[in-house]
């Protein structure tokens, strides 16, 4: 029986035989802990940072304004619950949409909960948020604005570069879940002027478990993950 047709590419993607090529060496021979001072330390610390890198590279960054992360909803979680946090007092006012992945829904109910305020925009009926309604839900306390850049099941591409005009002229943070966009369409962070960026590694043929943020110097969202600073 021949196999189905795999059409999920949004769900996930298989692996691309150069990405297995290029991380063959480090699931063998070259095991060690990239954060290690000795030997087995040096090649794993270089492919990290060649890696960031090339992140940097496809984003229009520099590299140290990368983290690698598990993947999106990492990415997501620590974006928006990072400025959250980087706030003393817990009031601040978040804007998303209707049709965002859970993996930003749900972290903006997380946070409704704990006291900050969201506004959750509308979507036409092509899924586009209208940037001017970002502009007139936006509040003296706004913290952040997170509008996805593509969505996840109907591919509707926000007006990103629009809706960060807007956030910056009003001084407030802009993230964009770029999970979906990344690979198809460009995603160069100072063309989209956002200052946050989150990306999947699995959506675009590399394993899963591997992602990435774009944060923005200076912008120092609260640390996510307390324990080693790798
Ligand atoms: C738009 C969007 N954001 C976030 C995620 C979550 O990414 P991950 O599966 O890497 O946690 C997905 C995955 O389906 C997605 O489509």
């Amino acid at each position: 029986m021949p196999s189905p047709i795999y059409l999920d590419y949004n769900g996930t993607t298989p692996h691309d035989p150069e990405v297995i090529e290029a991380m063959r060496p480090f699931l063998e021979s070259e095991f060690g802990n990239p954060s290690s001072t000795h030997w087995y330390g040096i090649k794993p610390k270089r492919a990290v940072e060649k890696a960031r890198e090339q992140v940097a590279e496809l984003l229009g960054c520099s590299s140290g304004e990368i983290i690698f992360t598990s993947g999106g909803t990492e990415s997501n979680n620590h974006a928006i619950k990072g400025m959250a946090g980087s706030l003393k007092k817990k009031d601040g006012h978040i804007i998303t949409c209707a049709i965002e992945h859970p993996a930003v829904l749900e972290v903006c109910k997380y946070l409704e909960g704990c006291g900050f305020k969201i506004t959750c925009l509308p979507v036409d009926s092509f899924g586009l948020v209208d940037a001017s309604d970002v502009e007139k839900s936006i509040r003296a306390d706004t913290i952040l604005i997170t509008i996805m850049h593509a969505n996840n099941e109907v591919g509707t591409i926000q007006p990103i570069s629009e809706i960060a005009q807007i956030a910056s002229k009003h001084g407030v943070t802009m993230h964009t879940d770029a999970a979906q966009s990344i690979g198809k369409i460009p995603t160069d962070v100072k063309e989209l002027g956002v200052n946050m960026l989150s990306i999947a590694g699995h959506k675009l043929y590399a394993p899963k478990g591997i992602g990435a943020l774009y944060i923005k110097k200076p912008l120092k969202p609260e640390i996510f993950c307390h324990g080693a600073g790798q």
